[in-house]
């Protein structure tokens, strides 16, 4: 059966059922109707590709139907027939967004030529509406978590990007900078051109400048031919300078300029070079006071800082430790089809009690050295942990509600010495006594643990008789 895609309104009845006949033997749907209001109606039902409506009618005019359904269904598609067509109703129609208009009598061939236009304007609309939106919903959706502080990024991100405003991230190291740069220009209508990222401390000075700004032919030593800068690359898109908080202050002022005049010139180079492109750039310095030491430039730290956007450590969205590891551990599958089941309750309050001080990054790659590491179909425990996610887990335990803090202070040499000290005894207990599993118990090297034994009068100066027991005895 024909798609119902059409809806003629037509008060003529004769003029109505001809363009139904023609229609129908094309094998397009149509619905036809006499009013502008029941066509309004049905169009709310059915929300039709097209609607080709009469000039003159009975209540609401051609117009006023065309004003409605554009208010109602932007891509819906219009083109409105007249016997009466004078240059203005013509360019009014137009103007409110008609697709195009037919003057009465048209002839076959004109009626079906115009529609298929039109059908076909409105095809490649909607694709690109949806390319649009899948671009802009997977790049936000990308940035994984439900925690508030996650949640107040994504719209931070939605609400910038389509944007040609400056935006500088900030943020500490593996919190997703580069995500979000990257979400911020293919969420944007620059997403067709390119997103041109460049490391402003991986780069040392004169190769940054030629590499942001490109040079002439000749420009210097070794300039056998001329090249194009990251900035010319860019046009169009979007450029990405990372860790701009360690640019040099000579090229500072020459990123001003740009941003101030849009304009540059190659190294070597005499004409100005003009520009459209977006500037986000990223940082985990404390800008601020990096302005305050006067290491960075105030006016450019202004002209950077037109929209800021902060990400949040992994510690401030705890929350979200447990997706992020299904999230990687499901990208692992894909990637390298080995199935490592989630954490035991035990290692995942470790991992829940760490501080993360390599955020999203540390957790991506603990999850990656697990999938490498473990069997197929295993879950992770506690005893695949790192020591140091481990450990944390250990000192809060150990110490929650154990050290008392006595209002005017503590001794704090001497707390941490008995600290150590019930530390080995505990350890000694647990493996009968044996200094060498004590050691090993505790992570640290048998000799240290003698000498720490010893300083805190714990054993003999001269008690090494066990020792060469266990030396005998492994
Ligand atoms: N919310 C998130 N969801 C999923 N993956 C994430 C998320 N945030 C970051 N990542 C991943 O973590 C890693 C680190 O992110 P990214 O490189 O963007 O961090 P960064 O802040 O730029 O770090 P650095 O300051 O070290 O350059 C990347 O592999 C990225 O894909
Ligand atoms: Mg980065």
């Amino acid at each position: 059966m024909a798609e119902r895609a059409i809806l003629l309104i037509d008060d003529d009845e004769n003029s109505r059922l001809s363009l139904c006949e023609i229609l129908e033997l094309q094998g397009y749907g149509v619905i036809a109707v006499a009013t502008g209001e029941e066509g309004l109606r049905l169009h709310k039902e059915n929300n039709f590709k097209l609607i080709l409506t009469d000039l003159r009618l009975p209540g609401l005019s051609g117009i006023d139907v065309i004003r409605k359904v554009k208010s109602l269904t932007p891509d819906a598609e219009t083109i409105i027939l007249t016997g009466y067509a004078t240059v203005e109703t013509a360019v009014e129609a137009m103007r409110i967004g008609a697709f195009s208009y037919l003057k009465k009598p048209f002839g076959k061939d004109e009626l079906l030529v115009t529609l298929e236009k039109a059908l076909e304007h409105h095809r490649l609309k909607t694709e690109n509406t949806k390319l649009k939106s899948e671009i802009r919903q997977s790049c936000a959706a990308a940035i994984t978590g439900t925690s508030q502080a996650v949640v107040v990024l994504r719209e931070g991100i939605e609400k910038v990007a389509d944007t040609d405003s400056t935006v500088l991230i900030l943020g500490e190291s593996g919190t997703g900078k580069e995500l979000v740069a990257k979400a911020l220009h293919y969420g944007s209508s620059r997403c067709n051109k390119p997103f041109v990222p460049i490391n402003c401390a991986a780069i040392p000075e004169d190769l940054l400048e030629s590499e942001l700004f490109g040079f002439e032919k000749g420009a210097f030593t070794g300039a056998i031919a001329a090249k194009a800068g990251r900035f010319e690359v860019a046009d169009g898109g979007t450029i990405f300078l990372d860790e701009i908080g360690d640019m040099s202050p000579g090229l500072q002022v020459k990123i001003l300029r740009v941003l101030q005049e849009k304009e540059f010139e190659r190294i070597g180079g005499r004409s100005p070079i003009k520009v459209d492109v977006r500037v986000v750039a990223a940082t985990n310095q404390d800008l601020e006071a990096a302005v305050e030491h006067k290491r960075f430039r105030k006016d450019l730290y202004y002209r950077l800082n037109v929209i800021p956007i902060h990400t949040p450590t992994l510690r401030e969205r705890r929350d979200d430790i447990q997706i992020l590891l299904k999230h990687f551990l499901d990208k692992g599958f894909h990637l390298k089809k080995k199935e490592i089941k989630g954490p035991t309750p035990e290692a995942m309050k470790a991992l829940q009690e760490y501080d993360w001080p390599g955020n999203i990054r540390e957790l991506e790659n603990l999850v990656e050295r697990l999938i490498v590491l473990k069997e197929d179909g295993s879950a992770i425990t506690i005893k695949d942990l790192p020591d140091k996610i481990r450990q944390k887990t250990f000192d809060s335990a150990v110490l929650a509600g154990n050290i008392n803090m006595p209002a005017d202070g503590i001794d704090f040499n001497a707390v941490v010495d008995n600290f150590e000290k019930d530390l080995i005894m505990t350890a000694m207990s647990k493996v009968g006594g044996v200094k060498k599993k004590a050691a090993e118990y505790l992570g640290l090297n048998r000799t240290t643990l003698i000498e720490k034994m010893k300083r805190k009068g714990m054993i003999e100066a001269d008690d090494d008789a066990e020792d060469i027991v266990e030396r005998t005895n492994p």
